[in-house]
């Protein structure tokens, strides 16, 4: 549209509405508080410095020009101007402050007003303006966009005096403020992106870290707490910025500049007394050509791994072992009477000698079925005080009489006599016994079983050793070992070890098979004090 067009039609209001007299001198007036000032001006926070700094290159373009430079909000209000010293006051002088309303009404025909008006780039010059007082300067004026309505936020305008006016100048200003609402517009939707980015980097179960170049954590998100168990925030508050567990992976990523994937990680909490196992990724943060950093994501996948083992444990059960199981219990039952009966038998035919087999043949019969049915049994334990040295003595004690009638010996060392831990003795008895038992029965021709209790005071672990001078086993039967019904043996069940690893498990401890083919075994027992 034509300026000429719209200044006359403004000039028309002011004479015939306003009612303005154009040799007055208008005078603005500030008609806001202080803080309904900084009210608006707080909408402004953010395209403030992006004006003023593209502003100030336009002021550099057009050097020696005098120059003030204001900004207005979409109703006129005046919210901030910088520039020439020498302008400043003589817009001082008509009353133009921070805080006053262009106003058509007040200060006649302007290019503020106008620019609002039409939502156009207008330049006002000299004779344009309705007051004669305003005829020494030239006013430039764009309004400018940000918002996603499309609205007028506000204008941006350039003053100077009528020695300087240059057809140059409201172009100037028109790409001024382009470059200003993009930059505007781009920082908005950075904005929106940083605060999306919040939100899923802390609603996610993945904890995140980010490390420097040298493998130090600078950042972490909600979720890593959660997962690590303690207070991030307090250890890089302490300056610890380790990254412990996962450094390895971090460090190789950092060298070689490639990603590690489903590395799986474990930490363990109240010393040793639970474990996580994650699951972890680690990729580089490059910069060009640099790696600049390493960024790492853990997932926990300890419910995942329970589940699974769990999963596997019953479908091991679930198949023969159950149904083993099953029928054991159902033979159990008239094993019992058969068993009751052959004693009352006894009783009357004592000098039968026959019947003495059939009672050693049957109490064999029902230490197998209770077995079995002990496995068919999910295990729990029923933990409770108890002195590992005295179990280990009295057990040991146990198996001397079976020991002599397989020609071998057994001894006991020990060097903590009064450790006591809350475990489930009788289920640990019975562990204890099934290594021994087998130890027995590796030593064909006899030999020594060596039982040994070590506890270093102040530690928090037990160890306990059963070694023997057996047949040993070579690393393809060790890796059998624990497998339901894996046996060498001709009368062997391939249950006791099963059974036992299983207890061990429920108690947390270790078991460790050192083992040497025609030298012996040793197995290494660790349980958590
Ligand atoms: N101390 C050991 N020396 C050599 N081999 C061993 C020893 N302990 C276990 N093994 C091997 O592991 C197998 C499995 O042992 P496990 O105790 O589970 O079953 P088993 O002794 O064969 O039968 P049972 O159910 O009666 O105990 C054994 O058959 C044997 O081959
Ligand atoms: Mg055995």
């Amino acid at each position: 549209m034509d300026f000429n067009t719209y200044i006359k039609q403004s000039k028309k209001r002011c004479e015939e509405e306003y009612r303005l007299e154009p040799t007055e001198i208008p005078t603005l007036q500030i008609e806001l508080t202080e803080a309904e000032m900084e009210e608006r001006k707080q909408t402004f926070e953010h395209a403030l410095p992006v004006i003023q700094h593209f502003m100030e290159k336009v002021l550099y373009y057009m050097d020696g020009t005098p120059i003030i430079v204001a900004t207005t909000d979409e109703e006129g209000y005046v919210i901030h101007k910088f520039g020439d010293e020498s302008m400043m006051e003589m817009i001082h002088a008509f009353g133009i402050h921070n805080g006053v309303r262009f106003r058509e009404k007040v200060a006649g025909t302007n290019s503020i007003s106008l620019s609002l008006l039409h939502d156009e780039s207008i330049g006002l010059v000299g004779k344009d303006h309705y007051h004669e007082a305003l005829h020494g300067i030239a006013c430039y004026s764009a309004p400018f966009h940000y918002g996603e309505d499309g609205r007028i936020s506000g204008t941006i305008s350039i003053m100077t005096t009528v020695e300087y006016e240059s057809q140059f100048h409201l172009g100037l200003l028109s790409s001024a403020v382009d470059s200003i609402e993009r930059e505007l517009r781009l920082q908005e939707k950075n904005n929106k992106l940083e605060i999306l980015n919040q939100i899923m980097i802390n609603s996610t179960p993945i904890g995140m870290i980010m490390t420097d170049q040298e493998g130090r954590i600078t950042d972490y998100n909600a979720a890593l707490e959660k997962l690590v168990e303690y207070s991030m925030k307090e250890r890089l508050a302490k300056g610890d910025t380790k990254t412990y567990v996962i450094k390895p992976y971090v460090d190789h990523v950092l060298w070689t500049g490639e990603k590690l994937e489903n590395k799986e990680v474990t930490l363990s909490f109240d010393d040793g007394e639970r474990e996580k196992i994650f699951q972890l990724d680690v990729l580089p943060i490059y910069d060009g050509d640099e790696v600049i950093g390493a960024f790492a994501q853990l997932r926990d996948m300890t419910n995942y791994y329970e589940l699974q083992e769990k999963l596997i444990e019953s479908e091991k059960l679930s198949t023969l072992g159950k149904f083993s199981a099953g029928l054991a219990h159902e033979i159990r039952n008239p094993l019992t009477s058969i068993i009751g009966l052959t004693q009352l038998l006894k009783e009357t035919n004592a000098q039968n000698k026959y019947l003495e087999i059939i009672t050693s043949e049957l109490d064999r019969m029902k230490n197998l079925v209770n077995q079995f049915v002990l496995l068919g049994k999910p295990s729990s334990v029923q933990p409770a005080p108890c002195n590992l040295h005295d179990l280990l003595e009295e057990t040991i004690e146990l198996m001397k009489s079976s020991a002599r009638l397989q020609d071998v010996s057994i001894t006991f060392e020990s060097n903590q006599k009064d450790l006591v831990m809350t475990i489930d003795e009788a289920k640990i008895k019975q562990a204890f016994i099934n290594f021994i038992k087998n130890a027995f029965e590796s030593m064909e021709n006899g030999g020594e079983v060596q039982v040994r209790l070590v506890h270093h005071p102040g530690s928090n672990k037990v160890e306990v050793t059963i070694e023997d001078e057996g047949e040993g086993m070579d690393p393809d039967e060790v890796s059998n070992i624990g497998t339901l019904f894996y046996t060498s043996k001709e009368n062997g069940l391939g249950m006791g070890l099963s059974i036992s690893l299983e207890i061990i498990k429920a108690h947390h401890g270790t078991v460790d098979f050192n083992s040497e083919k025609g030298r012996g075994t040793k197995v290494e027992l660790c349980f958590p004090v």
